[in-house]
């Protein structure tokens, strides 16, 4: 028998790094205050840490603008600091994702200045992608090159001094490298060298569909930037890249691993990403998006499961990330009961944590933390935010540093008497992780017991499901021994038979209430 990689069907927590633990008390977090934490990780149960990026960086867009891929931000504290961090990880008998960001820079970074120091057509430009503008629609006016949209709101590009355009398919602080430049390719392969011989064992890699546009820099009229054969994301180049970054990660002793954050539009083009010689994983976020329903959690796991089949990759699973609402509030009704997301994402745990495949938690769904919707806009640093001019909240209500201990901010997060550097709500005082670990019906304790319950049986569990009949508002599957059943309706509906091993909410006999899921053993 061939023995199992440890990512196939591990249970990976992003850590976001500013928002994790503070231990130097400048209000951010911090490489140290992650190594003290470490024993929360570790009897929470999960098997990785993914962290997000650490990098130099003027956190334009909160790290994902890297001014130097091989040095840790001073905010976050040094190498030496990050060595100590990989050590303490692996001695905890977890492993170490860590970002990497290949589709752009920070406008700070060396490249990018000598790009703006030297004239157009020389070297320095060619790492970055400059094109000359179009005649506007007025006399005398110029518009840029094509008409991409930036992510975060605006156009595409941004007009430098000389008259010269430069594409960032995100903020202005984040141009994109061209990848059709060799300095580009090889410059990567030795970052990932670099982390490599520090002892990561993998790497998320952000916006990995990104790297090559279309040379033709067609409009898209309107269109969806992500649309299928259009002319940025998922051109065929791109994969020449990942098979090289798989030659250097097989040449690396331990499983190292790579999963790539593609956004798709077809199973099809997720495929090609997971060949065998190219990445181990890609995020799925079909569940992430799917509402509070089982017809459509039905849906995307059977498509999920589908988009993975012919690859023998296994499949992967999130609810919430730094990207999106945190998913408590996403399953909150709109109008009446509230507090009902809570008993929802206690029964999604159980939901993901049954699937086959790996599970991505992101830091604080452990705490059940919602969203935080009232921040003050003068706090608000997501460049989201400012780009739409407050037309999009933005993405820091999921980003709010974690509440510890204590009853007032910064709730052990940094040390008494610091301003975390978002304001963390007084609500929190009763969600903190020491007030949940002394209190049995807790969310804390909930995710400690359904972690500790999947690692005793996932080892015996096939990789596949097997859906059973069930009612409308619910779904049912078995996996070998294991019958997981959910129900998402208001009203009970009865169980398949089985033994309950562990539920979201008390049975009602042999009826499962509603919003409720259970793990049950096959009889
Ligand atoms: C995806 C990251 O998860 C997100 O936080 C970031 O803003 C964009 N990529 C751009 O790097």
């Amino acid at each position: 028998m061939t023995r199992t990689p440890w990512w196939r069907n591990a249970v990976v927590y992003e850590v976001y790094v500013r928002s994790f633990a503070d231990a130097d008390g400048n209000g951010e977090g911090d490489l140290q205050g992650i190594r003290s934490r470490l024993g929360h990780l570790r009897e929470l149960g999960v098997d990785a840490l993914w962290l997000t990026p650490f990098y130099t960086s003027p956190l334009a867009d909160g790290g994902y603008d890297v001014a130097d891929y091989r040095d840790v931000d001073p905010r976050f504290g040094t190498l030496d600091d990050f060595d100590a961090l990989v050590a303490d990880v692996h001695a905890h008998g977890m492993r170490l994702i860590v970002d990497i960001v290949p589709n752009h820079s920070s406008d700070r970074h060396r490249w990018f200045r000598e790009a703006l120091a030297a004239p157009p057509g020389s070297p320095a430009r060619s790492r970055y992608i400059f094109r000359s503008g179009k005649p506007g629609d007025r006399p005398g006016e110029e518009a840029p090159p094509n008409d991409w949209p930036s992510a975060f709101g605006g156009p595409a590009w941004t007009r430098v001094d000389d008259g010269e355009w430069y594409l960032h398919l995100y903020a202005p602080e984040q141009p994109d490298f061209d990848w059709r430049n060799p300095d580009v390719r090889h410059e990567f392969e030795d970052i990932l060298r670099f982390w490599l011989d520090r002892g990561v064992d993998g790497f998320r890699i952000d916006v990995a569909a990104g790297l090559f546009k279309d040379e033709s820099f067609r409009d898209l009229h309107g269109q969806d930037r992500r649309m299928p054969d259009g002319p940025i994301y998922s051109r065929p180049e791109v994969h020449d890249v990942y098979r090289r970054w798989r030659q250097i990660l097989d040449e690396y002793d331990g499983d190292r691993m790579a999963i790539g954050e593609v956004w798709t539009d077809g199973p099809e083009d997720l495929a090609l990403y997971l060949r065998p010689d190219e990445l181990h994983q890609v995020f799925q976020f079909d569940l992430q998006l799917a509402p509070w329903s089982a017809m459509a959690f039905r849906e995307v796991i059977d498509a999920a499961l589908k988009a993975v089949a012919p690859t023998g990759a296994a499949p992967t699973w999130v609810l919430s990330s730094h990207d999106s609402v945190r998913h408590v509030t996403r399953y909150e009704r709109q109008e009446g009961f509230q507090g009902i997301g809570l008993a929802r994402a206690k029964a999604a745990l159980l939901l993901l944590l049954a699937l086959p495949g790996s599970a991505y938690l992101y830091q604080g769904e452990e705490l059940g933390l919602p969203e935080v919707t009232d921040l003050p806009d003068d706090a608000r640093q997501d460049p989201i935010f400012k780009r739409t001019n407050g037309e999009k909240a933005g993405r820091d209500g999921c980003r709010v540093p974690l509440p510890w201990s204590g009853r007032a901010e910064p709730y052990g997060f940094s040390p008494d008497g610091v301003r975390p550097w978002l304001p963390m709500p007084e609500r929190w005082a009763s969600m903190t992780a020491e007030a949940q670990a002394s209190d049995p019906s807790s969310m804390l304790n909930w995710y400690r017991e359904a972690l500790a319950l999947r690692r005793r049986l996932h080892g015996d569990l096939p990789e596949d499901l097997e859906w059973i009949d069930s009612p409308q508002t619910a779904l049912f599957f078995r996996r070998g021994s294991l019958l997981f059943a959910l129900n998402c309706g208001d009203n009970p509906v009865r169980l398949p038979a089985g033994t309950p091993l562990l539920t979201s909410t008390p049975l009602y006999g042999e009826l499962l209430p509603g919003n409720t899921a259970a793990w049950l053993s096959s009889p």
